[in-house]
């Protein structure tokens, strides 16, 4: 058959038409003209930096989140590396976490000299699996760090009972999961601490960004302090108190967030429960067209909680197809949607291996779903149209390879 006769229908990569003509990407930000407008008051003011605009996303984003301090930083990475610090993670401890996440969740306890130690995931979730961690506490044991994978919180209660047991800080990598509910309660008010992103394809963005919130008042100083070199004033209580006197305290770093990025963040909490609702809308359609597709399983909803959709991660049923998740990566991919893979486990990125030596086949829940994983595109600015094409480029794809 020549290039020229190949049916419209074809699958893109094998010379059809793609379902769109433009990429969609996986995740993006929304900005609006409220948004800019409140960059550029900043710009015109006084303070771009340590202002006080740092406050008043804090306080905004405390009560939003129910809890009683929300320390900003420079990103979520500063931000987890901030509570690994304040749960006082040292050489010799080790911290419990998932492999299912992005490196920075483990790279924060190795910034502390500290050790992350493994726990496989529970098969419907991804989440870290309270019996796996329970199997993995030893006597140098100081934290456990859960991960709400895709935007969906980890088992939380069976976790903080582990770490009651045993006195152990609970560290939340809550970065997916900005505005996510477990039993009722909001994400951020329930671990030690909890941490989240304001990267552009989060919930909310400031460019880059972190938060840490919590109700505990020494890890907020101790945080505060961690994010400004470890001094014990900021240069606004300084000016506003006419001192110049400062101490630095600990040996901290400078994570702070300017002001430009906290009049961003105000504005843009504003509209978190739009993002919601947006997000919530576009994984109700996904699950309910592709529970009537063979080779697809849509991401689980535990009934105890609300997710926050971060992502939409489908996993492939490869016993169902005649291809591969990497080919079936491509074909999409030649279809213009943006699909992406979240995540490759942790243990398996070289600087792991180095370090750690290989522990391929340890963690055999993470590993398989690594396998079949593809996160399909999800942000609350997409279209119905987008969200059409989505369904319908996976249906195609995954139609062409089901045996
Ligand atoms: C689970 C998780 N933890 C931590 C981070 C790091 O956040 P940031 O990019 O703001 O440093 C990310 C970012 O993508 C993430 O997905």
């Amino acid at each position: 058959m020549s290039a020229t006769s190949v049916s419209p229908q074809a699958l893109a990569i094998l010379g059809g038409s793609p379902v769109r003509e433009t990429l969609l990407p996986y995740g993006r930000q929304s900005i609006d003209d409220a948004d800019i407008q409140a960059v550029v008051d900043v710009l015109r003011s006084d303070w771009l930096t340590t202002g006080p605009k740092v406050g008043e996303f804090e306080e905004a984003f405390a009560a939003r989140v129910g809890v009683g301090h929300a320390v900003t930083f420079s990103s979520g990475t500063a931000a987890l590396h901030a509570a690994a610090f304040a749960a006082r993670l040292t050489t010799g401890d080790e911290a419990i976490t998932t492999p299912m996440t992005f490196a920075a969740t483990a790279n924060c306890v190795l910034y502390q000299g500290a050790t992350p130690v493994f726990a496989d995931v529970c098969s419907d979730t991804l989440n870290i699996d309270p019996e796996q961690i329970a199997g993995k506490i030893s006597s140098k044991t100081r934290a456990i760090l859960p991960v709400a994978y895709a935007g969906h919180p980890a088992d939380l209660d069976a976790i903080q009972k582990i770490a009651s047991d045993h006195g152990l800080v609970v560290i939340e990598d809550a970065c997916h999961a900005l505005g996510a509910k477990y039993r009722g309660r909001a994400t951020g008010s329930i671990a030690d601490m909890t941490v989240f992103s304001f990267h552009p394809v989060k919930h909310i963005t400031t460019g880059e960004g972190g938060m840490v919130a919590t109700n505990n008042a020494q890890f907020a100083e101790t945080l505060r302090r961690f994010r400004n070199h470890g001094i014990s004033s900021d240069a606004r209580q300084r000016q506003s108190a006419g001192q110049w006197h400062y101490e630095m305290v600990l040996l901290g770093f400078n994570y702070r967030l300017p002001d430009m990025a906290c009049a961003l963040g105000i504005e843009q909490l504003k509209k978190l429960d739009a993002s919601l609702a947006l997000r919530r809308e576009i994984a109700a359609r996904y699950t309910a067209a592709f529970r009537e597709v063979p080779g697809v399983i849509p991401p689980a909803m535990r009934p105890d909680v609300n997710p926050a959709w971060h992502l939409y991660p489908i996993r492939l049923d490869l016993a169902k197809l005649t291809a591969d998740r990497a080919q079936i990566f491509c074909a999409l991919r030649a279809e213009n949607i943006g699909v992406n893979v979240h995540y490759i486990p942790v243990h398996r990125h070289p600087y792991y291996v180095e370090k750690f030596g290989d522990r391929g086949g340890e963690y055999p829940v993470a590993e398989h779903a690594y396998e079949r994983l593809i996160s399909l595109p999800m942000f609350h600015a997409m279209t119905e149209q987008d969200v059409s094409d989505v369904i319908r480029a996976v249906g195609k794809v995954v139609g062409h390879y089901c045996q």
